[in-house]
């Protein structure tokens, strides 16, 4: 097969979603549709538990566990898709936010009871900086949930994306009867059987069929052509191009846990979710059918076992071939690297490859020479853009608790951040380090392997900061003066950046009216060639 055809055949997306709108459900039911898993059941164990009461150790070793599923590859008709695992856990947002670099398209999970709930809204900013295709499922029409008018208007507001109905559910809850394929004029009945896993479609002619009666009954029957006639008359059909874009989404309704509407959107999926896209470098960008191999890498697990402190780094191939034992340059090391045993990922079990293309995400074994962030090539000099740091939520100063091991909590602290389990930003005098990250798990998290795999002791102390700004501008000599009078606020971020933290909201308004000339960032790019 020519990498032209290599290429068209991939899909690499990622699921989005709050937690508990149904995103393992849908990832276990694609899974099963694309013959990849036989049982239900299998991608459940492998989730993150979001009880509060979840203690760390059983979040690594989960985390352990889903190496294996953090990418899940599988066969779709003629087409091979990558599905990148997001985990679901708040307090590890950031690991989310990355793995979207590394994607061509989302689909977001909607909870139809609840509508779109805080941590949908900012992983839709993430998309949206990107411009990355987004199809909505929204989700459990099985139960009492919202009017389908209302979720729409509600997608559009609170994700500022045009919304296309692709499908039209027929009641909802205990009314619910399935849906009205808008773009193929059918009926998809819902029988509510979680064994079933074909779907049973019905073709109408149309909503004045007679069959349409015979099958939903005449009061239902008459609100779906109703409700069919205000959609049509609201939406424009979907535009290819304009999903593409990301400017519009194409929405199904479905229930993931019965088995309904998922694979009307995965056919649907498969036709126009985007394959391998071209992607930004800090000196041009590189096209998927270019021969020569680039890739970067978006993640970093680490071994959980102490005895072996190896990592898997994951590397999405941006264009041309990869191959096993050839030598790549590690552009931020200048340091050429080959790799005996790359992984790849079919879905749950992990094999050695020879060859991976565009799309492909692989797992390389690595012993602390990657960053996340780093790009490999032949030899060409650059950088994969676009694989911003966010600022943190919580932030807390590293506390040394055994002076004889300082050493060992300077690398454990460097290490951890490098992986991205949280971000590290240090004081330029008297190198005083703050840790941010997006929830509490991950300083417990810290801790626990400072001292389980570096043998380092440390505490913290909680610091009340509001955002970590990085700040820029055209006016070098106002930078300087600000950072000279806030010495105390200014950090480095690892690439070198500079970075105000906030104290509060209302100081940053203020400085942003005293100082008009420098900009004040809540994202970050990688710049991983400054170290
Ligand atoms: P998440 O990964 O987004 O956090 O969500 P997950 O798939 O775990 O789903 C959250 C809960 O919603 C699960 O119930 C799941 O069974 C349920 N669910 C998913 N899809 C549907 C649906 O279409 N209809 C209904 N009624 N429920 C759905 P749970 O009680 O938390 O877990 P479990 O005991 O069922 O496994």
């Amino acid at each position: 097969m020519s990498l032209e055809q290599e290429i068209e055949k991939r899909k690499t997306f990622g699921i989005i979603s709050h937690p508990d709108a149904g995103k393992t459900t849908l990832t276990e039911k694609l899974l099963l549709f694309g013959g990849a898993i036989q049982t239900a059941g299998a991608v459940k164990n492998n989730k993150i538990k979001k009880s509060a009461a979840s203690d760390f150790m059983d979040i690594e070793r989960q985390r352990g566990i889903s190496v294996a599923t953090s990418v899940m590859a599988f066969h779709y008709k003629d087409k091979l898709i990558n599905l990148l695992d997001t985990p679901g856990h708040r307090d590890f947002a950031e690991d989310t936010y990355r793995t979207l670099t590394a994607v061509d398209s989302v689909i977001l999970v909607i909870d139809c009871v609840k509508g779109v709930e805080a941590q949908t809204e900012r992983l839709m900013e993430v998309c949206r900086m990107r411009d990355t295709p987004v199809i909505v499922y929204i989700n459990k029409m099985d139960l009492e949930g919202r009017d389908a008018f209302d979720l729409l208007d509600e997608l559009e507001e609170k994700l500022s994306i045009n919304v296309r109905p692709m499908s039209w559910p027929i009641g909802i809850g205990r009314t619910f009867q399935g849906v009205y394929k808008i773009y193929d004029k059918s009926l998809n009945l819902f029988e509510g059987d979680k064994t079933k896993i074909a779907e049973t479609k019905v073709s109408i002619d149309g909503l004045e069929d007679k069959k349409l009666i015979e099958q939903l009954g005449e009061e239902a029957a008459e609100e779906l052509r109703t409700e069919v006639e205000l959609v049509e008359g609201v939406y424009d059909p979907l535009s290819v191009e304009e999903y593409r874009a990301g400017k519009v989404a194409p929405v199904f309704f479905g229930s993931a846990v019965n088995n309904f509407g998922i694979q009307e959107m995965l056919d649907k999926f498969i036709e126009i979710a985007p394959s391998p896209r071209p992607r930004h470098t800090n000196t041009r960008e590189v096209f998927p059918t270019e021969p020569k191999f680039t890739g970067f890498i978006f993640k970093i697990h680490a071994n959980i076992d102490p005895r072996h402190r190896d990592r898997i780094a994951f590397l999405r191939v941006c264009s041309g071939t990869f191959e096993r034992n050839t030598f790549y340059r590690h552009i931020r090391l200048e340091k050429k690297f080959k790799f005996p045993n790359p992984a790849a990922f079919l879905a749950q079990s992990k094999s050695v490859i020879d060859l991976a293309y565009p799309g492909d995400v692989i797992g390389l074994y690595d012993t602390g020479n990657f960053k996340i962030g780093d790009t490999l090539t032949e030899g060409e000099k650059m950088m994969f853009q676009g694989i911003p740091s966010f600022s943190p939520e919580m932030f807390k100063e590293v506390i040394n608790k055994d002076p004889m091991k300082s050493k060992q909590l300077e690398k454990g602290v460097r290490q951890l951040t490098d992986e991205g389990v949280a971000q590290l930003f240090v004081m330029p005098i008297g190198s005083r380090k703050i840790i941010g990250t997006v929830g509490e798990l991950q300083f417990e998290v810290i801790k626990y392997r400072l001292e389980n795999e570096y043998g380092a002791k440390c505490d913290f102390q909680a610091k009340n900061y509001f955002k970590a700004c990085w700040i820029t501008s055209d006016n070098a000599e106002k930078k300087a003066e600000f950072i000279r009078i806030k010495n105390q606020e200014i950090l480095k971020d690892k690439d070198n950046n500079d970075v105000y933290l906030a104290p509060s909201e209302f100081i940053l308004n203020m400085e942003r009216q005293n100082y008009p000339e420098i900009e004040f960032h809540f994202t970050s790019e990688f710049k991983t060639q400054s170290t």
